[in-house]
Formats: structure tokens, sequence, C-alpha cells
């Protein structure tokens, strides 16, 4: 048998640069945190300027902030060419940017009937089209790495409809452009594993809902809806991102990693 790389050499970021979109957010500033921990240098892209210096300032060394409005397509490149000159390249890209089903959008989180046409396309600026802008700024960078690793954040929602019945008694809501626009991102990520090979590996991880102090009747539901019994956490997507931003998973592109507790797998 040929001598094999240990663990800690193949998880190994030291001297990689990454950006990380939507860094400011929950899952964003995690996947920020475990690309740190791995050794990698990472330049969160997030909407604005406090958001970004939050973010840093609580991630410590090695994070610097760009803010970028990610629905302007001319910011987004803007914001990936001045990330690759602070990080000296660009070796991984993570898009962890969305509208989210909580944000208070007009025309967004509300029954379909209500649902808007200004609320969808604004939001599939965000949580569909600044992945392709940003991966095609990028991919020259990215090839030219010699480990280049993208990683979209897809969800559930990608990949099943929402069960309704959840939500009753409570004022949340799944808008059908945020799972429209899940299963855009994990058929993005596999065109382009298939499109930037063999130099770029582009990957998707869908989450299943984190728990973040939504309404106990809901969370319970949830959770007996989940074959592990419970609702992820931020930390739960750590491992995804250690495996498939490092050479870890080296043979691995165009596949969607879900992490749900099983949600998925009735
Ligand atoms: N929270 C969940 O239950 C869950 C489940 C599955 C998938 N996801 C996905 O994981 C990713 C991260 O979600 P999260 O829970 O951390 O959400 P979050 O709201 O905490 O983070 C999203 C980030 O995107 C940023 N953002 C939104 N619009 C932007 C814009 N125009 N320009 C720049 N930045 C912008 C926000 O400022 C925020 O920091 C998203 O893609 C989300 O769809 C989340």
């Amino acid at each position: 048998m040929a001598v094999s790389r240990r663990i800690a050499e193949l998880s190994d970021l030291t001297g990689r640069g990454a950006i990380v979109a939507g860094g400011a957010g929950h899952l964003g500033t995690a996947a920020a945190a475990a690309l740190l921990e791995l050794g990698a240098r990472v330049a969160i892209v997030d909407r604005d300027r406090d958001g970004c210096d939050r973010a840093v300032a609580g991630l410590g060394p090695g994070a610097v902030g760009v803010p970028c409005d990610l629905s302007d397509e001319g910011a987004t490149r803007a914001a990936v060419r001045e990330a690759a000159r602070v990080l000296g390249g660009v070796d991984v890209l993570v898009h962890a940017a969305a509208r989210v089903g909580s944000s208070g959008a007009a025309g967004w989180a509300v029954p379909f009937a209500e649902q808007s046409v200004e609320a969808w396309d604004e939001s599939l600026r965000v949580n569909l089209t600044s992945a392709f802008v940003l991966v095609q700024e990028a991919r020259d960078l990215l090839a030219a790495s010699g480990h280049g690793a993208v990683i979209l954040f897809g969800s559930i929602y990608a990949l099943v409809g929402p069960d309704l019945s959840l939500y009753e008694g409570t004022t949340m809501a799944n808008p059908v452009a945020y799972g429209a626009a899940k299963a855009g991102i994990v058929q993005l990520a596999r065109s382009l594993a298939t499109q930037l090979a063999p130099a770029v590996r582009v990957n998707s991880i869908s989450p299943g809902g984190v728990w973040r102090g939504q309404p106990e009747v809901f969370c319970e539901r949830y959770a007996r809806r989940t074959p592990l019994g419970r609702m992820a956490s931020e930390e739960d997507v750590k491992g995804a991102i250690a495996f498939l931003a490092s050479d870890l998973s080296a043979y691995v592109t165009g596949h969607d990693l879900v992490v749900d507790g099983g949600w998925t797998a009735w």
C-alpha cells in the first residue's frame, strides 16, 4: 500500500484563503470558524460593514471583512477581487448568504397566495444568482489554487417540500422561492462540478432546520419528525465544511452532503 497522508495533514488548510459569502450569518460564521481552526485565512463577505466587523471580531485573527451587497453583480465581482487581494488568492469559496424564511421583506414569509413576484425576484438575486456570480468571478483563482473547493449551502427544502402542518398556530412561513432557489443551488453545484473539473471541486451542503428560538410548538413538531430527535445547531455544519473544503474530500465533487438529522431519510 502506498504511504498515506494522515487525517491531520489532509484536513490542514494552512496557507489557504477562503471567501465566506454570508459569513456574518449564523451558519456562515460557523463555517468561517471551522476554516480558521484548520489554518485558513478567511474573508467574510456580507451585506454591511457592521455585520462584517462583528463577525471578524468574534472570529479573531485570520479573518477580514469585505462588505458587499450580493444582490449587486458589480459589487459581488469587486468583492471577490478585493478578497483575493487581501487573502493572496482564493482556494475555498463558501456561499452561505441568503434571504431566509425569517427575513421580514414584504411579500416573502406570508401564505403562498400573498407571496409577491418582487420578493421572488429579489430573493433569487441573493439566494441563487449571487452564487453563480461569485463562482464565475473566482473560477480562475480557484483553478490556480491546486486545491480549489466551492461549497454552496442548499437545504432540505432543495430536496423535499415543506410540511406546513409544522407551522400551524405560528406566524412562520416557508416561501416557495426559498426552496426553488435551494434546488437551483444544489443543481448549480452539480453542473459546475462537471464544468470546472478537474481543477476545482464543487459540492453543496443541505442542512436541516437550525434551532434559533422558534416557537416551542414548531420545535417540538420538528424534533418529533426528525430521526435524530432534535433541530440542527450551527456546530453541526462544521464537520461538513472541514470535509468538503479540504483534501479529505479530494475525490468528491458534485455531491450534496445532507446534514439533516435524517429528516429526508423517511
Ligand atoms: N437556518 C436554517 O435552518 C437553514 C437550514 C438549511 C439551510 N440554510 C442555509 O444556510 C445558509 C446560512 O443560513 P443562516 O441560517 O446562517 O442564515 P442567516 O440569516 O443567519 O445568514 C445569512 C447571511 O446572508 C447575508 N445576506 C443576506 N442578503 C445579503 C445580501 N444581499 N448581500 C450580502 N449578504 C447578504 C445576511 O446578512 C446574513 O449574514 C443559507 O444559505 C440558508 O438558506 C439555513
